[in-house]
């Protein structure tokens, strides 16, 4: 149900509305000894769905991303993807990573690090695609460097480039623009939207930005600060495909004023 007024929805009745559910938590609890990293999250992602999760520092984002992905156990609670168990999709080759520190192998080229994963996974390097994908994030002319020659925001193209090449179904990024500068994680949200649309990809997609979860999102959920819980769920109604215009118009403020609001304030959905 949402409410009217203030287009939330309430937890654990976030359907995807794209598709089947791809992304499926019941319940989900992780706590680290004393410290409960999610407390008791519902959140289901439809297929083809682009969802954002937003929330303060140490509120849990990581850990929903990590228990998503298989690499993390639940303390209580169950997590299903694609209708198996983390671990099964992982291995099925369903994700695609970028963490938080992207994680390159610093003696290989950019390119060779873009196509790494999908030569591990026993495809086909595909160099002409891994190119095309650093023309995308902005990075022709950078095939050989290697990452000590790269700028940080650099690097994290390198990583997100790298996620895209390995043709999973489920993108999980954790503040991937995180060291890029406004005007190019901007840019990074149209393409990453983009190329989403084009592969039909699910992306879970943590950020701290406000304006950057409610451009990329079709929902956007707002978790609490620690124990992590979901405060809200947002449908974001913006005209879909988006560009950079969409920041100017009121409809964005508007939506951008929601969620900041929800996350100053929290909401008690339960
Ligand atoms: N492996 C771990 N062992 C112990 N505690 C952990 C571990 N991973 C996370 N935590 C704790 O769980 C809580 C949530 O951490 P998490 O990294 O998920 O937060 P986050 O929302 O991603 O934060 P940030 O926005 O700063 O990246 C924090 O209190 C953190 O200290
Ligand atoms: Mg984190």
């Amino acid at each position: 149900m949402v409410d009217d007024e203030t287009g939330v929805r309430a937890a654990g009745e976030a359907t995807g509305k794209r598709g089947d559910d791809v992304i499926r938590l019941d319940g989900v609890t992780v706590k680290f000894d004393a410290v409960r990293a999610l407390a008791d999250v519902d959140l289901r992602v439809g297929e083809g769905e682009f969802v954002t999760v937003i929330g303060p520092s140490g509120c849990g984002k990581t850990t929903l991303l990590r228990t998503v992905g298989g690499l993390q156990e639940p303390t209580a609670g169950e997590v299903r993807v694609a209708g198996r168990p983390p671990d099964a999709a992982r291995e099925a080759g369903e994700f695609g990573f970028v963490f938080q520190r992207h994680a390159l192998l610093p003696w290989k080229s950019a390119l060779d690090n873009v196509t790494f994963l999908r030569r591990m996974a026993g495809e086909s390097a595909d160099r002409d695609r891994a190119r095309d994908l650093l023309e995308t994030v902005g990075l022709s002319g950078f095939e050989d460097a290697r990452p000590a020659e790269l700028s940080g925001g650099m690097r994290q193209r390198v990583a997100i480039a790298r996620a895209l090449h390995l043709g999973a179904s489920v993108l999980l990024m954790d503040e991937p623009f995180g060291e890029l500068d406004e005007l190019t994680r901007e840019e990074m949200g149209v393409e990453v939207r983009r190329v989403w649309r084009e592969e039909r990809k699910t992306v879970l997609f943590v950020t701290h930005s406000v304006p950057e979860a409610v451009f990329l999102a079709d929902r956007c959920v707002v978790m609490s600060d620690q124990p992590g819980e979901i405060a809200g769920v947002f449908d974001v109604e913006l005209p879909r495909p988006r560009d950079e215009s969409v920041y100017g118009t009121a409809a964005f403020q508007e939506q951008v004023a929601r969620v900041r609001t929800a996350l100053h304030e929290g909401y008690e959905l339960r």
